[in-house]
């Protein structure tokens, strides 16, 4: 039996992605590195680290160096990330969020990124989640299903009551490795691993998945 939703952060509940692009493109272009938008798809979900290393497309830099630059990048970031307010939920989100709630359903944030507890309080969801899990949480990133079971442990809840909602390959992943329901949010070719996958969060069909 579902008692518990785990929802991604960038892509189903606000669209952070541009901030992401227009953050490491500065990067790229200080670097003289090439980054483009079909390069910035591919980092759909992927841990900043990881992103950085294909972005470096097997560049070597030294350690100091890969630090101090995901350092800037992450400041660009956030100085965009700033303007974000309540308006920037996506469509449907916080109203999908709320209906679970008052079905008795518990909700998490399982999200990659480090700045996650900080993009909830702009969007004003902090009361509408039980728990945050972030880029903080656990040393492995998605696809490792570790985060979302994080999530799941500190719902008090075991992974087949829980379904994840996830608009990237690696999340998918991640959920299915970790034995929950998965939810894709996107195309096919992205998420269509997923037990359900729809266009856009305010598409989800909650009969359909709850049963
Ligand atoms: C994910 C994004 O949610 O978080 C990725 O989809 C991002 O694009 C990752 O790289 C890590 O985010 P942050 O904020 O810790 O750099
Ligand atoms: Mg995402």
């Amino acid at each position: 039996m579902i008692k518990g939703w785990i929802f991604d952060l960038d892509g189903v509940i606000t669209d952070t992605a541009e901030f992401h692009f227009k953050a490491w493109k500065q990067l790229a272009d200080e670097e003289g590195l090439s980054f483009t938008r079909e390069d910035n798809e591919q980092l759909r979900g992927v841990s900043r680290a990881d992103s950085l290393r294909l972005l470096l497309k097997g560049k070597t830099v030294t350690d100091q160096h890969f630090e101090e630059m995901m350092t800037r990048k992450n400041g660009y970031y956030q100085e965009l990330v700033e303007k974000m307010g309540p308006e920037d939920a996506l469509p449907g989100a916080r109203e999908l969020v709320k209906e679970l709630r008052s079905r008795g359903i518990k909700t998490a944030i399982g999200s990659s990124s480090r700045n996650a507890g900080r993009v909830i309080e702009l969007l004003q969801m902090e009361d509408i989640f039980d728990t945050i899990a972030d880029g903080h949480s656990v040393a492995n990133a998605k696809p490792a299903p570790d985060l979302f079971l994080h999530a799941a442990s500190q719902l008090g809840l075991s992974p087949d009551e829980c379904v994840v909602v996830e608009d990237a390959e690696a999340g998918v992943e991640a959920a299915l490795a970790g034995g929950m329901c998965a939810v894709g949010i996107g195309p096919a070719e992205r998420v269509g691993k997923a037990h359900y996958v729809y266009a856009e969060t305010a598409d989800i069909d909650l009969k359909e998945v709850m049963g």
